[in-house]
């Protein structure tokens, strides 16, 4: 973890311009890290969400994204993505730019961040993941079309590839997701809460294909909020509230005080997760 002693606490509301920084001292970042965040700020109408976010996310990990509502966690998953522009700093893919590593990168959005009523079946959904990838040649459509299969199959959506996705249940949809992100085969994965408003037994089935994902040597990032799973789904936590509080392996970074940094006063959180906590001893 890293503690930055040497900044002002009080800082503008609005980011100084500044050049683009180099890393801060302390922080050394690899090139083998399959996502390198180096020194991001990210605003929206000159509000700043994202302050100085400075980190690398280690390979082959199943990491938690954690902070209350409104910390940044879905922007930074989009800076991560290119999805937003950032005021400064700069975000690597295993040393290289994002424009040249896209494809190694799946997106899990947000459910609730979707037009569901859009007039698409499943399959489709699944296969428009992948028109980034390759041409619009015969030939490679029909691998498309194999590819979006099997990712339905390992998601238990078989039976309803051909259905329009206004069709769908919370949990179906968010199936749906997974198995378009699956059928891209990327090597990074960035969802954004996945078991938002699924039933339990969706809830289980995407816990093991993330297990399975990192077991393959994948890297998972998840935005999360239920506090009380952290420990048992994740093996290495973020905590965000518009700055990094901490990050590192669940079972040395994920205490009561480190929570109690990110959320502050929200006290009904933090003693379900101290429960939680408290049960893993
Ligand atoms: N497109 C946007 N325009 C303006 N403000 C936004 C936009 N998206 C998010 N925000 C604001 O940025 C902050 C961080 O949002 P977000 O990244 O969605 O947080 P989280 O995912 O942690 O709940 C919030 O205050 C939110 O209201
Ligand atoms: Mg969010």
């Amino acid at each position: 973890m890293e503690t930055r002693t040497d900044r002002p606490t009080t800082r503008p509301a609005v980011p100084e311009h500044r050049p683009a920084p180099a890393s801060p001292a302390g922080t050394d970042h690899s090139p083998n890290a399959p996502i390198s965040i180096h020194d991001v700020t990210v605003a929206y109408d000159r509000k700043p969400v994202l302050w100085d976010v400075d980190l690398d996310v280690p390979e082959g990990r199943l990491v938690g994204l954690i902070g209350p509502n409104g910390a940044g966690k879905s922007t930074l998953l989009k800076a991560i993505l290119g999805l937003v522009p950032v005021i400064s700093g700069r975000v690597a893919i295993y040393g290289k730019p994002l424009s040249k590593q896209r494809k190694l990168l799946g997106y899990v959005p947000q459910r609730e961040s979707v037009d569901w009523d859009f007039p698409v079946t499943v399959r489709d959904v699944v296969q428009m993941g992948l028109y980034g990838q390759v041409g619009w040649f015969r030939r490679l459509r029909r691998e498309h079309v194999r590819r979006a299969d099997e990712a339905l199959e390992r998601v238990g959506m078989t039976d309803l590839a051909d259905r329009q996705i206004s069709q769908l249940s919370g949990g179906q949809q968010q199936r749906v997701f997974l198995a378009r992100a699956l059928a891209q085969d990327a090597q990074i994965y960035l969802m954004d809460e996945p078991f938002a408003g699924v039933d339990s037994a969706t809830e289980k089935s995407i816990v093991a294909l993330l297990h399975d994902l990192r077991n393959a040597g994948r890297t998972v990032v998840c935005v999360h909020h239920d506090l009380q799973t952290v420990a048992a789904y994740f093996d290495y936590v973020i905590l965000l509230n518009m700055r990094v509080v901490t990050h590192g392996a669940t079972a040395d970074v994920y205490t009561e005080e480190n929570l109690r940094k990110t959320y502050g006063g929200q006290l009904t959180l933090l003693s379900s997760a101290a429960t939680a906590l408290a049960q893993r001893h």
